[in-house]
């Protein structure tokens, strides 16, 4: 019995006359890492966002833990298991980071929301896995990028997710905060959860992944596992298919 957590099948989308997915088949096994990468405009936020029913497929099927599903929002994805961490939109800049942490699952009793429990749990819960803050009263304008994707792939991991996506999340980082990052999704991983992981950059993934996607003009052109290709090949790949000699 195949045993993936996701299986994506000739996944097709067209915008208008531009062909952002063209026959995909996309698959994620359990505690599995996926690098998930190509250039600008390749179908890589087309294909997660088809997958968590932000976007509707024109053809193609989508199978999550072995059956046939269709999500018709986020919001359903997510109460499966499947959340996803945007680059900017990952939290709420003009909240607090305990209101972020707990948003639209917030704790209640009775009639009242139970603030200082949500608190509490925010503060202890990054403390559990590593991450500092100074309180969760802070708001969370005043994060830096590597302290907002910690905090949603945190909130992730508290709700249970499993399956955890992260479209570019390094995108924006510095080096250091772009390993501390790559250190919250291997311990992700650890908890037992998969995680595609999109990025332009085949360095800022190659160190946790387990496997490496490649899309180019809405077709998969490579699907590796790590030990059977190097960052170099990745990178070439790429590279040739944005039209640049290496
Ligand atoms: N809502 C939309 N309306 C029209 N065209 C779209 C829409 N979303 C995506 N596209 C087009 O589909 C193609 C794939 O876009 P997509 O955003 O999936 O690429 P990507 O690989 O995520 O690129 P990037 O690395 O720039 O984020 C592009 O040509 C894009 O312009
Ligand atoms: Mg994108």
């Amino acid at each position: 019995m195949n045993n993936n957590l996701v299986e994506m099948k000739n996944i097709k989308k067209n915008f208008g006359k531009v062909q952002a997915l063209r026959g995909v088949d996309f698959n994620i096994g359990r505690r599995e890492i996926v690098g998930l990468l190509g250039d600008n405009g390749a179908g890589k936020s087309t294909l997660i966002k088809i997958l968590v029913g932000y976007e509707k497929a024109d053809e193609g099927e989508i199978y999550f833990e072995g059956k046939k599903v269709f999500f018709n929002s986020p919001k359903e994805a997510r109460e499966m298991g499947i959340e996803t961490v945007y680059q900017d939109l990952a939290l709420v800049n003009l909240l607090p980071i305990w209101r972020n942490f707990f948003l639209g699952r917030e704790l209640v009793k009775g009639a009242f929301l139970s603030i200082d429990e949500m608190k509490k749990i925010t503060y202890e819960y990054l403390k559990e896995i590593g991450i500092f803050i100074r309180s969760p009263e802070e708001t969370v304008f005043f994060l830096s990028g590597g302290e907002r994707q910690a905090i949603a792939i945190a909130r992730a991991m508290y709700f249970g997710a499993k399956l955890l996506i992260l479209d570019e999340p390094t995108a924006a980082l510095s080096v250091g905060e772009t390993k501390k990052v790559l250190e919250h999704v291997m311990r992700v991983k650890e908890k037992g959860v998969s995680v595609i992981f999109i990025t332009h950059n085949i360095y800022h993934v190659y160190e946790v992944a387990d496997r490496l996607v490649i899309l180019e003009k809405g077709v998969k052109v490579g699907d590796f596992k790590k030990e059977d290709v190097t960052p170099q090949e990745i990178m070439g790949m790429i590279a040739r298919a944005a039209g640049v000699i290496v």
